[in-house]
């Protein structure tokens, strides 16, 4: 079931850091675009960054009366590019439960909850869990961009 994050619900914070201590802790597997291998940030931080981001729609996802994923669409700018990006779309599901249809289930949630928009997801090539998952749902690469620096 895809949820609304409410920024008032401990649970709901709660569990948004636990997948972020997860991403940390196993940073070596769960390899995904645009973490940077700092120190872990406090539950506080992660709290303040959250609320800060106000181009982000946030979602949890809930499993058997679980919380075991995050899903959000938001408005970014790639590093690798320099490129704005709307509309892009990112999901992290809590590692016990990969590979259990859960992914899949979340961002197909949050496609109908946004329908007739066009939406991008970032992926690291050799993340072909996230590669599989985004194609499953219809996702086309369209990247073939060139640029040079002079
Ligand atoms: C990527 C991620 C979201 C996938 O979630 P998931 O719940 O495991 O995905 P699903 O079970 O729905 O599987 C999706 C597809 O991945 C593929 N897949 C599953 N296991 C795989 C594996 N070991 N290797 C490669 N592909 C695999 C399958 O094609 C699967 O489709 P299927 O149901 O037809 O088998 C999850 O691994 C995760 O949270 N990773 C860390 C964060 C991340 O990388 N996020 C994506 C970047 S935005």
């Amino acid at each position: 079931m895809l949820i609304s994050f409410d920024y008032e619900n401990d649970s709901h914070l709660k569990f948004s850091y636990q997948l972020l201590v997860e991403r940390y802790q196993n940073a070596d597997r769960i390899n995904t675009p645009g973490l940077s291998l700092t120190e872990l940030p406090s539950y506080q931080d992660h709290f303040e960054w959250l609320r800060k981001q106000d181009t982000a729609t946030y979602y949890l996802w809930q499993h058997q009366g679980e919380f075991v994923a995050q899903v959000f669409l938001r408005s970014s700018s790639s590093e690798m590019t320099d490129l704005a990006i709307r509309n892009e779309v990112g999901v992290f599901v809590l590692e016990q439960y990969w590979e259990a249809g859960i992914g899949t289930a979340a961002v197909s949630a949050l496609l109908e909850e946004h329908p007739h928009k066009t939406i991008y997801a970032k992926i690291n090539p050799e993340n072909k869990r996230s590669e599989n998952l985004f194609k499953k749902l219809g996702f086309q690469n369209i990247t073939n961009i060139w640029s040079v620096n002079h």
